[in-house]
């Protein structure tokens, strides 16, 4: 059977990628020189945005840039990437959001994140865009905005019936569960389940027993993602496990958004959550053999042609 088309909203963030290949992190006080440099196009939001439309999804993005060089790339780098921008909106007075990030030779990033406009998309944004948003079969969110920003969508998408997904990275001690209520599927790595549920997420057990503590609290669907241990669907219900998809990773950035958008889009296309998830980890391996974050998606084309 062929894949529908889905259609997916994002309301959240982009930031430009500022990325320096690094042999080693410098220890305070040191400087130390680093072989390389990119610049390139990054933010959670952006990124899965970019993930879901590059396999085919269509893709809406609602966000703020600055009124800076940054914000018009953005802007064009979403048209060029096929994503409808009709709802970024250009923050007077306010930079872009900008992501330094240093990849180590293990593959391994370290990043900081400044907001700049992202910190400017407002719940009254996301009512602009609605009568747009409804039309979505999923919508994606991060929390690289302000979170009254994800309450209201969830509350908004769950009164609607839309789909809604909320990836809580980067982790925030100050997410409030009580405001996911309604949410379809919440995407915690084991770290972020942790700190978001106060409890161990050392053994499945111990994972289980948070995701189902997020679920007695009215969200419906937890994805756990493991690293190297591949991932969790937790219902109310049962357990479904993802198997990890082993590569030799080259820069590891951007691969859980490459997680996310790809879920979104193969669900939005059809798939059940547990087909949608291995699909996901098989297209997030990818992102990982090749450097950078939003450079290193994979069309459909590029997707048939990899083999591990
Ligand atoms: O998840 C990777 C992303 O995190 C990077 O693109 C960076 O911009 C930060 O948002």
């Amino acid at each position: 059977m062929s894949e529908s088309q889905g259609r997916i909203g994002v309301v959240g963030s982009n930031m430009v990628d500022l990325v320096t290949y690094t042999d080693r992190m410098p220890g305070p006080g040191e400087t130390i020189e680093a072989p390389e440099f990119e610049l390139g196009f990054g933010g959670k939001g952006a990124n899965q945005a970019v993930a879901a439309s590059r396999l085919g999804s269509s893709v809406m993005m609602v966000t703020c840039v600055g009124d800076d060089m940054f914000g018009q790339q953005q802007i064009r780098n979403f048209q060029e990437n096929g994503i409808d921008t009709s709802h970024v909106h250009r923050v007077e007075g306010k930079s872009s959001g900008v992501a330094p990030i240093f990849v180590e030779p293990s593959g391994e990033n370290s990043i900081l994140i400044i907001k700049g406009a992202n910190a400017s998309l407002s719940p009254d944004l996301v009512d602009q865009a609605a009568p747009a948003l409804e039309g979505c079969d999923a919508i994606l969110m991060q929390l690289e905005v302000p979170l009254a920003v994800n309450y209201h969508t969830i509350a908004w998408a769950a009164s609607k019936g839309i789909t809604t997904i909320l990836n809580p990275a980067p982790a925030s001690t100050e997410l409030d569960v009580a405001q996911l209520a309604g949410l379809s599927f919440f995407c915690p790595n084991e770290t972020e389940l942790a700190t978001l549920t106060g409890m161990p997420t050392d053994s499945d057990d111990d994972i289980i027993a948070a995701a189902r503590n997020l679920i007695a609290q009215g969200i419906e669907q937890v994805v756990v993602t493991l690293g190297g241990r591949g991932a969790r669907l937790v219902t109310a219900e049962k357990v479904e496990e993802i198997a990890p998809v082993k590569v030799a990773p080259v820069d590891t950035t951007g691969a859980g958004d490459a997680f996310i958008g790809s879920f979104a889009h193969y669900l939005a296309s059809g798939a059940d959550a547990p087909e949608a998830l291995r699909k996901a980890a098989f297209y997030a391996a990818t992102s990982i053999t090749r450097r950078g974050t939003q450079k290193s998606y994979l069309t459909p084309e590029e997707l048939e042609r990899f083999s591990l």
